[in-house]
């Protein structure tokens, strides 16, 4: 019998996320006089010794206007119970003696890839958890959409075409940075509706020559161009331009080679392609100063927005469904969006990284270059 439910909200955060909060409690309380507890800061919060200093009561009060508010109430990180270090550490058991010592029978987790990971963990332990996706990435498998995804395009195609104004203004070559590590959704519909002339996405590694050259092209032809670039888009750290730019521009080299290090959970920190690409164009197109070619970096920007409806609509319905799922004995199932229904998703199938899958054709026409 479930009386008692406690939120985590792991990974970065994004719109959307309250509204699943917002959503799951109400209907929990309402329809099976369910108890509700947000936990500060995720799995970090949830293995603490202290764990009662990380609670946050949930009531009628508490959500009130809740689904319209930014980011996450509950606040977040990216701490992993189940890293081999953390599980010699015992943390997984922390984990489950905690929640039962508080008194909570089950955990509703919002979170990308790494989070459901950790609930799927926890699950394996025995412990019913529900997962919603969120990630502005876009990367989460079985699921059509997520939570953040639509709000942070909606934010960044205002931002992008901003910049896109601002370069006809000014006749400059305008590279903008988008969030996007493994998956280049972000960059490729900001891209199309911001109107950018080329984007450029982690599916499609990049010869820098050839992307010099279209750059070129563009700006001869149009006077100024637009780029929208995920920032894990992959050159070869061979390529040949690369190697004569670092030579000539040491600013280039340090910014190659430099280690922004790992995530709990072994993801590269990424940031700063907008600058070294910047340099590589301003030297291949022979531009003698760098104000030619100007780098915005969206960066976080995307992530602490009021969600658009579209979020505040599905973070409701992976709320109102993730209820359904606990109280029908669906557990270890992330909510899902599968045409027009919400669906429960094995954890396994979720994890599979979504990753751009429309025809190279389709691409071609959107201004992708690869
Ligand atoms: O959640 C994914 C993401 O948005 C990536 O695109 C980005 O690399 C990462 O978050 C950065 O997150 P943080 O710096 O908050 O760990």
């Amino acid at each position: 019998m479930i009386k008692k439910i406690a939120f985590v909200t792991g990974g970065g955060d994004c719109a959307g996320i309250n509204a699943f909060i917002a959503a799951a409690t109400r209907k929990g309380m309402e329809k099976y006089g369910t108890e509700f507890v947000g936990i500060r800061k995720a799995f970090s919060g949830a293995t603490d010794d202290r764990i009662e200093e990380h609670l946050v009561p949930l009531g009628r009060e508490e959500i009130l206007g809740l689904e319209n508010k930014p980011s996450t109430i509950l606040e977040s990180s990216r701490f992993n119970p189940f890293s081999e270090e953390n599980k010699a550490k015992k943390y997984p058991e922390k984990l489950v003696e905690n929640l039962r010592r508080i008194g909570v029978d089950a955990i509703l987790a919002t979170g990308g890839n790494d989070t459901i990971k950790t609930a799927m963990g926890l699950s394996e332990m025995g412990f019913p958890v529900v997962a919603a996706p969120k990630s502005i990435d876009n990367d989460v498998s079985g699921t059509d959409t997520m939570l953040g995804f639509k709000t942070a395009v909606t934010f960044g195609a205002t931002a992008f075409r901003s910049t896109v104004e601002s370069a006809r203004t000014h006749r400059r070559i305008s590279l903008v940075e988008i969030m996007g590590r493994e998956a280049g959704w972000l960059a490729l519909e900001i891209g199309l509706a911001g109107g950018a002339d080329l984007i450029l996405i982690p599916e499609k590694p990049i010869d820098l020559a050839g992307f010099a050259k279209k750059v070129e092209e563009v700006y001869r032809r149009q006077g100024y161009v637009n780029i929208a670039v995920a920032e894990g888009t992959k050159f070869r750290a061979d390529d040949p331009v690369l190697q004569e730019v670092k030579a000539a521009v040491p600013v280039v080299k340090a910014l190659v080679e430099e280690d922004l290090g790992k995530d709990a959970h072994g993801n590269p920190k990424l940031g700063g392609i907008g600058q070294i690409l910047r340099r590589i164009i301003c030297h291949q197109l022979g531009l003698g100063k760098i104000e030619s070619v100007r780098a915005t970096d969206l960066g976080f920007t995307m992530r602490g927005l009021a969600p658009v409806a579209d979020d505040v609509v599905l973070g409701t319905r992976f709320g109102f469904a993730a209820m359904e799922f606990l109280f029908t004995g669906v557990t270890g199932k992330m909510t899902g969006l599968q045409g027009t229904k919400i669906v429960p998703v094995p954890f396994a199938d979720a994890l599979i990284q979504k990753t751009i899958n429309w025809p190279d054709q389709e691409l071609k026409d959107a201004g992708v270059y690869f």
